[in-house]
């Protein structure tokens, strides 16, 4: 069994891309096991002073990157916020890539997904997602892509993704997903 943390890189309620990670959750490969990433919302801002040998380093982040460790890969799905990924996601992996939380994200597998409200699925955040994790050296898995376009009309009111072509496409994902963890292997 392979395990997969999954974050969310939304803290809204009824967020998109949290519900587009439990259907993920529910269609999972008898091999994965995704678990959802609920913290990104305690992580406090990344300051560089926290990490100042004076300052011990706060639980959230060391429990966030314990989590990142003990997954054979992250799955994430983003928003897109303007044009870019939100803060909080950003902020988190500013903390996974430092060494005074042991850089948990070197050599990881990763799978980038993700929702927006608007006609282009998030094709301009996934790509500035795909550029940050490329500084963090996590090995992001190429494809195949799943842009999850005009959300609000993609779940119905169970939190069910409505379309079968995106049901067949996250499948696929995570599929692929389970193969790419194999193909980069654990850290060495
Ligand atoms: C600050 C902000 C900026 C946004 N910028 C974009 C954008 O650039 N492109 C886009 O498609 N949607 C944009 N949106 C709309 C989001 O796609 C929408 O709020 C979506 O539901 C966010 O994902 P979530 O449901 O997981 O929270 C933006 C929303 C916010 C709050």
């Amino acid at each position: 069994m392979k395990k997969v943390l999954a974050i969310p890189g939304s803290l809204r309620r009824g967020s998109f891309n949290r519900l587009l990670l439990v259907e993920a959750q529910r269609l999972q490969p008898a091999n994965l096991s995704l678990e959802i990433y609920n913290g990104l919302g305690s992580l406090p801002l990344f300051d560089q002073d926290l990490e100042a040998p004076a300052s011990p380093l706060p639980q959230p982040p060391l429990d966030f990157a314990a989590q990142v460790v003990a997954a054979d890969g992250v799955l994430i799905s983003t928003p897109e916020y303007n044009h870019s990924i939100p803060g909080v996601l950003k902020n988190g992996i500013d903390w996974l890539s430092r060494t005074s939380v042991g850089e948990p994200l070197i050599g990881k597998p990763v799978a980038v997904i993700g929702a927006s409200a608007g006609r282009w699925g998030t094709r301009l955040g996934q790509t500035a997602l795909r550029q940050t994790l490329l500084a963090t050296e996590a090995i992001a898995m190429p494809g195949p892509l799943l842009f999850v376009a005009e959300a609000r009309k993609q779940f119905d009111e169970g939190g069910r993704l409505v379309d079968e072509r995106i049901v067949k496409s996250l499948t696929a994902v995570l599929v692929a997903f389970e193969r790419w963890i194999d193909t980069v292997g654990p850290r060495r």
